[in-house]
């Protein structure tokens, strides 16, 4: 039974990347839209998020949309944008009362333009704290955002270090994931935070995304504080570090 209960001997992680994958296929199987499944799935990721903060997680970084996903329906991405217009700003509020600093991620500029305000509002909002942070991806790809950092680079006349691309992504100054979930049975990065994963816990859940309870949660940081992190060591070379 207490397996899977977080003590205070569990290793809690830094950051925790999530792959919200299986809203559609959990609205199919309900008969319902898919734009409904994304409604849990958004519903869903809040809740995840205050519970990551309140068993101390402090920074998580969602996928919320790739860019890929552009190629998806109309009427789906306009469901998506309608959610966000609806109802992100609210949710977000939650977390800057917490002194959560939210960022978007990802190529924004290909969002609408009133979309593009909200965003920039809620980042506004939030830009004075420190410590903790929620990022959303949102028309991110991994690949691209690396690009991004390498061209940045470029004009500057650099020859970069490892650090400094890390510097030049979306996510510098944050701790790199050290724990990768992805709901939805799926094995796969889909394009996500593949520089900052170099060393991500992986764990991949069979849950569809708005079925993965704070439970499961807790199941997948127990089983991360389980993991032997060697970083290229060997074990006793690992055991004489603790
Ligand atoms: C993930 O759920 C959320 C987004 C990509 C926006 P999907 O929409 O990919 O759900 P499935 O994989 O079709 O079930
Ligand atoms: C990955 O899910 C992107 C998000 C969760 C936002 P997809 O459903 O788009 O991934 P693929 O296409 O199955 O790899
Ligand atoms: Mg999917």
């Amino acid at each position: 039974m207490g397996r899977n209960k977080i003590n205070g001997e569990t290793k809690i992680p830094q950051h925790i990347a999530i792959i919200m994958d299986g809203n559609g296929r959990w609205a199919k199987k309900r008969l319902m839209p898919r734009s409904f499944g994304h409604k849990k799935g958004m519903e869903r990721m809040i809740g995840l998020m205050e519970h990551a903060f309140d068993l101390g997680v402090p920074y998580v970084t969602v996928y919320a949309l790739s860019t890929e996903n552009l190629t998806r329906p109309e009427e789906e991405l306009n469901g998506l944008y309608d959610l966000i217009r609806n109802h992100f700003e609210g949710y977000m509020d939650r977390f800057c009362e917490k002194g959560v600093r939210l960022r978007i991620i990802g190529e924004t500029h290909r969002l609408p333009a009133d979309v593009q305000e909200i965003i920039a509002r809620v980042e506004e909002k939030t830009k004075g704290c420190v410590g903790k942070g929620v990022n959303v991806a949102l028309c991110y790809g991994s690949r691209a955002e690396i690009v991004r950092a390498v061209n940045l680079a470029v004009e500057q006349g650099k020859t970069v270090t490892e650090a400094d691309v890390s510097s030049l992504l979306y996510t510098a100054g944050q701790p790199d994931p050290d724990l990768m979930i992805r709901t939805g049975k799926e094995i796969r990065l889909s394009n996500f935070l593949l520089w900052q994963s170099a060393y991500a816990e992986l764990y991949f859940s069979d849950k569809m995304f708005p079925d993965f309870s704070d439970k499961d949660l807790e199941k997948a940081i127990v089983w991360f504080s389980s993991r032997t992190r060697r970083f290229g060591k060997t074990d006793e070379q690992v055991e004489c570090l603790h």
